[in-house]
């Protein structure tokens, strides 16, 4: 790799850090944070680490209107070897330059960017949580931030990276969730941004999560915006279904995001040789496999929870329940295996740990 040029700032005072065995999601941050500007004819510059702060915008930022922005997000776990290691940080940066893309966002360095979660992590390690369960997740994200009321891309961007030691993402950990068909709302379609990891589409799910989690809900169930038929991702999460023994998960369509969960899923059960297919699949398919007895599992897989069983799912006004509301075995399994690849407490066949 080449030796980048990243300024650096240390904190002259270091924040106080929480108990590693009480963290909840995304609420304390490390000491430090990454910022790089880009300007139109120049490209990206100023790559820098400095003392965690807020920062000044232009009230007539483009991000605060358009929202023309993208991220991404991660986990660094500390080894019992007390080494820090990421989890496939390379398919992070892929994708968002993918996310770049789709919102005429100006590629980066994919190389230099991991350079720079790796050096902003090492200056922060202490953060990293050592307790089962925990893990440091890194969330790298860019903005428009020009001035300028018309709607076109932005001729200057920042690229940030922070750093917060998390917990759990759901209340209910590896436990089975309940979750509701969304009938009304729909979280993206087909040729608009869904695939890409934008503010926009967690914004547009928020009326639907509301209204779920009102019910009793803890998540939704998002299907296709044209025809309200095909099943998309659930909640943040893509989601897997266990039918007769073979594994399915809705096929890339556009508006589907590229979970690397998911697709460290579908590697592992191709390893395993367990049958699994991308395929269209419809919400009365699901229904129809539980009343013949046929549905065996369902999960939402993501990088904030990694595996979320669904053990409740209701549509139309009917309520199925799915393995007894239980944690199924091939849900355990791989969040089993995902999870001790992940903090290092077995081999890695696949290569996706990398050390920071
Ligand atoms: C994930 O499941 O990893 C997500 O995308 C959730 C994140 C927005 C907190």
């Amino acid at each position: 790799m080449k030796d980048y040029q990243i300024d650096v700032q240390l904190s002259s005072t270091k924040k106080e850090k929480p108990a590693f065995n009480q963290l909840s999601f995304g609420t304390v941050f490390t000491d430090h944070m990454f910022v790089m500007d880009y300007t139109k004819g120049k490209g990206w510059h100023d790559a820098r680490i400095i003392p965690y702060q807020p920062i000044t915008l232009d009230p007539a930022a483009i991000i605060f209107h358009y929202g023309q922005t993208v991220f991404e997000g991660l986990k660094a776990y500390k080894t019992k070897e007390d080494e820090v290691v990421l989890f496939r940080p390379d398919e992070n940066m892929k994708r968002l330059n993918r996310s770049n893309q789709r919102l005429c966002i100006p590629e980066i360095d994919e190389e230099f960017a991991l350079f720079a979660l790796k050096k902003l992590i090492s200056i922060d390690k202490d953060w990293v949580p050592n307790v089962e369960g925990t893990s440091l997740y890194v969330r790298p994200f860019i903005f428009a931030d020009e001035p300028y009321l018309g709607v076109s891309p932005s001729n200057t961007y920042k690229f940030m990276i922070i750093l917060s030691p998390v917990g759990a993402y759901y209340k209910e950990g590896i436990n089975p969730v309940k979750i509701a068909v969304e009938s009304e709302f729909v979280r993206a379609v087909k040729g608009g941004t869904g695939n890409a990891k934008t503010a926009g589409n967690y914004a547009a799910s928020l009326k639907a999560q509301e209204e779920a989690e009102a019910e009793g809900f803890s998540q939704v169930l998002w299907l296709d915006g044209r025809e309200h038929k095909y099943i998309e991702e659930v909640g943040s999460m893509n989601v897997f279904f266990k039918i007769k023994g073979e594994v399915i998960t809705p096929e890339l369509n556009g508006s589907i995001l590229e979970g690397i969960t998911r697709k460290s899923v579908l590697e592992l059960l191709h390893f395993w040789n367990i049958p699994v297919v991308e395929r269209k699949i419809s919400i009365d398919e699901i229904f129809q496999a539980y009343h013949a007895s046929e549905l065996e599992e369902a999960f939402g897989t993501g990088t904030a929870a990694v595996i979320s069983p669904i053990g409740e799912l209701s549509w139309q006004g009917e309520k199925i329940i799915i393995n007894e509301a239980k944690t199924g075995e091939l849900s355990k399994k791989i969040y089993d295996s995902l999870t001790s690849i992940q903090t290092g407490s077995v081999e890695d066949p696949f290569g996706w740990r990398v050390e920071v």
